[in-house]
């Protein structure tokens, strides 16, 4: 069978969904693969590369010929009607933004796999695209903020004189908080955090933080994931924040809850009470924002309270992208691990029973199989259908 691993197309996107690595994986399935020429250039590798672990290179890729299409970014609507009924493909589909190319999909009679719906459960750890990007971005958004920090981020004692260490917190502390605590901590600031969900805490001070613990209720939903907060719990979490937000140097946001719009952990007012130098650094700046004002892939300048100066404001965007090569490898380690468990002798054909397939899969036959995706589906199409009395575009004009 033939799997089209395609030159990403979308603004700012560097990743790839198959390395020369997994290349030798996937043929050692039994697989056709075809890469589209120079699909792995910014993530650090040359079309030879590819051709040396036994790759065919196109120079473009002829989507109704293939059988599996393996991709980064959620596809278009016009590149999964090209693709032909039966065919297969896995990646990030972003299914809840992304409803018209669900549609399209399912009109195509695609079977496609989201990689978002990978369950967490141990077995699927090795196909979890969400925490292995999630783990890049985290790490990448502490290198941000310490570039644009004036100052150190370790404590150092010279001979010139002491310089005491950053202090670092950071809110949201599922995997990429978890990353970004481990990477301020290596380079050597003073590292506080908060999540609220209870188990948290204690994964916090095993990476070298502080659990800020605030006198507000836990909220945390089933498969470990956050609940969101009421309005008004909301607001009591941003005003027992305030304080800690203060006294910090370096903010970094990275709250998230499944299918909802980022919370909003941060205002402007917030920032504003920081000091000048400070920076702070929004993970969630494309989901929504933690932070008040913050705009995906800008920087702002916030002028502090005191009038002394301003606040580094970063809206991340394309955070793992940034680290194409290892954000890449992981990814495509995921995608080729997923492959194989629908795969034997060279005939990739997914079978439902197995939970995690059954999970991740998007679309099948025509049917829209995640429920959630599909119900989001069907109010958009009674929003969109006419009125039962309203007259049609042509009556009731004379
Ligand atoms: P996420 O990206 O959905 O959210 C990031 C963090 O934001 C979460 O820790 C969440 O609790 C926190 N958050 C939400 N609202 C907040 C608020 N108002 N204030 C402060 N923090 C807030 O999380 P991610 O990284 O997907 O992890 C979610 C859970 O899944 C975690 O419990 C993680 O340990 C677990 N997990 C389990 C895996 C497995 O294979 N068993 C693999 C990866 C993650």
């Amino acid at each position: 069978m033939k799997l089209g691993i395609p030159r990403e197309r979308r603004d700012g996107e560097r990743r790839v969904a198959a390395t020369p690595e997994t290349v030798k994986q996937l043929t050692g399935l039994g697989l056709d693969v075809l890469v589209e020429a120079g699909a792995g250039t910014a993530a650090g590798h040359s079309d030879d590369d590819y051709r040396q672990s036994g790759a065919h290179i196109i120079p473009e890729l002829g989507l109704a010929e293939l059988d599996v299409y393996a991709h980064v970014r959620p596809l278009e609507p016009a590149t999964a009607q090209s693709l032909k009924p039966g065919a297969i493909t896995v990646g990030l589909a972003s299914p809840s933004s992304e409803l018209p190319t669900v549609q399209a999909l399912a009109a195509a009679g695609v079977t496609s796999f989201a990689l978002e719906l990978v369950p967490r459960i141990s077995r699927a750890q090795s196909m979890d695209a969400l925490s292995s990007q999630a783990l890049v971005a985290g790490y990448r958004c502490v290198l941000e903020a310490a570039m644009r920090f004036p100052r150190f981020f370790p404590l150092y004692m010279t001979a010139a004189g002491t310089i005491p260490p950053a202090r670092v917190l950071v809110l949201g502390v599922g995997v990429a908080g978890l990353q970004a605590i481990g990477t301020a901590k290596r380079l050597g600031a003073r590292v506080s955090a908060n999540d609220i969900r209870p188990s948290s805490a204690e994964e916090v001070t095993s990476m070298g933080g502080t659990f800020i613990k605030l006198d507000l209720e836990t909220a945390e939903a089933s498969g470990g994931y956050a609940r969101e907060l009421s309005a008004d719990r909301g607001a009591l979490q941003r005003q027992l924040l305030a304080p800690h937000v203060a006294q910090s140097d370096v903010l970094i946001t990275t709250a998230a809850v499944p299918g909802r719009r980022a919370p909003l952990l941060v205002t402007r007012e917030m920032v504003q009470g920081m000091r000048p130098g400070s920076v702070v650094v929004d993970l969630a700046a494309e989901s929504g924002g933690n932070v008040e004002g913050s705009v995906p892939g800008e920087d702002l300048q916030v002028p502090t309270a005191d009038g002394q100066g301003a606040v580094t404001v970063v809206g991340m965007k394309d955070a793992a992208s940034a680290m194409p090569a290892d954000a890449s490898r992981l990814y495509a380690k995921n995608v080729a691990n997923l492959l194989a468990l629908m795969t034997k002798e060279g005939v990739v054909a997914p079978h439902f029973e197995d939970e995690v397939l059954a999970a991740s899969s998007l679309t099948h036959d025509g049917v829209v199989r995640h429920e959630p995706t599909a119900q989001a589906l069907h109010l958009l199409a009674l929003e969109n259908a006419p009125a039962p009395n309203a007259p049609s575009r042509n009556e009731g004009v004379s």
